[in-house]
C-alpha cells in the first residue's frame, strides 16, 4: 500500500517514520525545500527520542522518501494523508484550514483510481464535509464513495513520546461511513489490530469531534488539579497525595493529574480554543471548556507573580539586580518544542522588572544550533537573556533559581552542593522554586522552597 503524507512536520514525519517501520511505503511531502533537502539527509528538523533511527531505517530500507513534488506521488498513492498545521485564527479562536484547503487543491487535480483522504491534521468537526465540497467543485467528474473517500483518523501522539504512542496506542480512531474506505483504513491498521489495539469506527463528524474532545478533557484534568493544588496550599495539604487519593479510583485514573505552570504546548492551547469557538459558533457554548482556558490563563499569571514577589523581597533586602535563573523553557521535558510555554509569559515580565535572567534548558545551552529557532518565539528578548550551558552554571550566583519543566536530569541534583554556588548571605537564603514538584522537601532544606500544592 502506497501512503502520501502532505506535511513533514511533527505529525507527518512521525506517522510516516511509523507506517514506513510496518513495512508500507510511505512518501513525505513538503513545500519546504531546505526540509526536505535535509530529511533526504537524515537530518531529522525536530528533537524526537527515537525518530531519527526510524527514519534513517526507512531511507535505508526505501520505504520511507522525502520529496517537494507532490504532483509525482499522488497519482499512484492509496492513502494521501493531511498532516499540515491548523494554527489559531486569531480573530475567531477557531483553527485556521488554510494549509488544509491548499494540500486539497494541490492533490485533488493529479489523484488517479480511488483515493482516500485521510485528515491527520486536528480540524473542526465538519471540516471533512467541506473537503468533500472543495473536491466536488474542483472536479465534478469525481465521486465520492467510488473514486475517492474522505477519512478522519486523528492522532494521539504526545511529544516526548510520540513514536512509543504510535507504536502502542490505546486506541485509533477511525472516521467514515464508506464501505470501501473502512476496509483500507482496516488494512492501514491491521499490523495494529495484530496486537490487540481497539480500532474504533465511526462517523466522520464524531471522529472530529473526538479529537477535540479527548484534548479539552485531559487539558481539563490538568486545570483542575492546578485548582486543587491552590487549595492544598491554603490548607497545608499534599497535593500530589490529594491526586493519588482521588486516582486511585478508577473511574477517575491516575494520569495525568500532575499540578504544574498550567498546560502549554502546541495542542492544549489551541484545541481548547478552537473547541470553545466550535460549541459558539453552533450555539452550544462549553461553560467547562470555556473555564478550562480561564483557568489555565490565571494560573500562569499567578504563577509569574508569585515568582515576582520572590523577586520583591530579595530587592529590599539585599538593594541591587536579582539573579533568576529559569530551568526549562520548553513547555514541558523530551522536547524542544518551545509553544505556548509559560516561559514565553514569564521572561519578559522578569526583564520588565529589571532582573538578570540566565536560562539553562538541555535543548537551548550556550551555543547550542537551536538557539537561533528561539529567535521565532522570543525576538524581543533573547538577546537580553544569558545562556548557561549546564544546571551548574545555572545555579553559579543565582539569587533564585526556577524549575519550569521535569527533564530527568533535573531529578538527581545535589541541592545541597548547588545551594553553595548561589548568591547567599544568612539575610537572604538561596531561593529554589520548583514549580514541577521536583523535589523533596528534606533534599531543599537550605533554600527557601517555594512549590506547588504542598506544605512548606
Ligand atoms: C497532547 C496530548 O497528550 C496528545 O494525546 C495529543 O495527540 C497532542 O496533544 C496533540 O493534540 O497533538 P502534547 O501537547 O505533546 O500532547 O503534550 P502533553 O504531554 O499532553 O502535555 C501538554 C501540557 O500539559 C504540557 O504543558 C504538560 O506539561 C502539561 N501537563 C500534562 C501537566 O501540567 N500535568 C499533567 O499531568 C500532564
Amino acid at each position: 500500500m502506497k501512503i502520501v503524507m502532505i506535511g513533514s512536520g511533527y505529525v507527518g514525519l512521525v506517522t510516516g517514520a511509523c507506517f514506513s517501520e510496518f513495512g508500507f511505503d510511505v512518501t513525505c511531502v513538503d513545500i519546504d525545500t531546505k526540509k526536505i533537502e535535509n530529511l533526504n539527509k537524515g537530518i531529522i528538523p525536530i528533537y524526537e527520542p527515537g525518530l531519527d533511527a526510524l527514519v534513517h531505517k526507512g531511507i535505508q530500507t526505501q520505504k520511507l522518501a522525502f520529496t517537494t513534488q507532490l504532483k509525482d506521488v499522488i497519482h499512484d498513492a492509496d492513502i494521501v494523508m493531511i498532516a499540515v498545521g491548523t494554527p489559531t485564527n486569531e480573530s475567531d479562536g477557531q483553527a485556521d484550514l488554510g494549509y488544509v484547503f491548499k494540500a486539497i487543491a494541490d492533490i485533488t487535480p493529479h489523484m488517479d483510481d480511488y483515493t482516500v483522504i485521510v485528515t491527520k491534521s486536528t480540524v473542526p468537526v465538519g471540516t471533512g464535509k467541506k473537503i468533500v465540497e472543495l473536491i466536488h467543485n474542483l472536479r465534478p467528474e469525481y465521486r465520492e464513495g467510488v473514486d475517492f473517500d474522505v477519512v478522519s483518523n486523528p492522532e494521539f501522539l504526545r511529544e516526548g513520546s510520540a513514536i512509543e504512542d504510535f507504536m502502542k496506542p490505546d486506541r485509533v480512531v477511525v472516521g467514515t461511513s464508506s464501505p470501501l474506505a473502512k476496509k483500507m483504513m482496516q488494512k492501514l491498521y491491521h499490523p495494529l489490530h495484530l496486537m490487540e489495539t481497539p480500532i474504533l469506527i465511526t462517523d466522520r463528524n464524531t471522529s472530529e469531534l473526538i479529537k477535540y474532545a479527548a484534548n479539552g478533557f485531559l487539558a481539563l484534568k490538568i486545570a483542575f488539579i492546578n485548582e486543587m493544588a491552590d487549595l492544598c496550599e491554603i490548607v497545608n495539604g499534599e497535593v500530589n497525595d490529594l491526586a493519588k487519593g482521588i486516582g486511585l479510583d478508577n473511574r477517575i485514573g491516575q494520569k495525568f493529574l500532575n499540578a504544574g505552570p498550567g498546560f502549554g504546548g502546541s495542542c492544549f492551547p489551541k484545541d481548547t480554543r478552537a473547541l470553545a469557538s466550535t460549541a459558539h459558533s453552533l450555539n452550544k457554548p462549553s461553560l467547562l471548556i470555556d473555564s478550562v482556558i480561564q483557568s489555565n490563563e490565571s494560573r500562569k499569571d499567578s504563577l509569574i507573580e508569585r515568582v515576582q514577589s520572590e523577586i520583591q523581597i530579595k530587592k529590599e533586602i539585599l538593594n541591587r539586580k536579582i539573579n533568576v535563573s529559569i530551568l526549562g523553557i520548553t513547555f514541558k521535558a523530551n522536547t524542544d518544542d518551545i509553544r505556548e510555554a509559560i516561559s514565553l509569559k514569564m521572561i519578559p515580565a522578569l526583564l520588565k522588572n529589571d532582573v538578570s535572567v540566565k536560562i539553562y534548558d538541555p535543548m537551548y545551552y550556550k551555543n547550542s544550533d537551536r538557539l537561533q529557532h528561539l529567535k521565532d518565539y522570543a525576538n524581543d528578548w533573547v538577546d537580553q537573556v544569558d545562556f548557561a550551558n549546564s544546571v551548574n552554571n545555572a545555579f553559579e550566583n543565582a539569587d533564585i533559581v526556577v524549575f519550569l519543566t521535569e527533564w530527568n536530569e533535573f531529578r538527581g541534583l545535589n541541592l545541597k552542593k548547588l545551594y553553595k554556588t548561589m548568591a547567599i548571605s544568612n539575610l537572604s537564603p538561596g531561593v529554589l522554586i520548583d514549580y514541577r514538584n521536583l523535589f523533596d522537601k528534606e533534599d531543599a532544606r537550605d533554600f527557601r522552597f517555594v512549590t506547588i500544592g504542598r506544605k512548606t
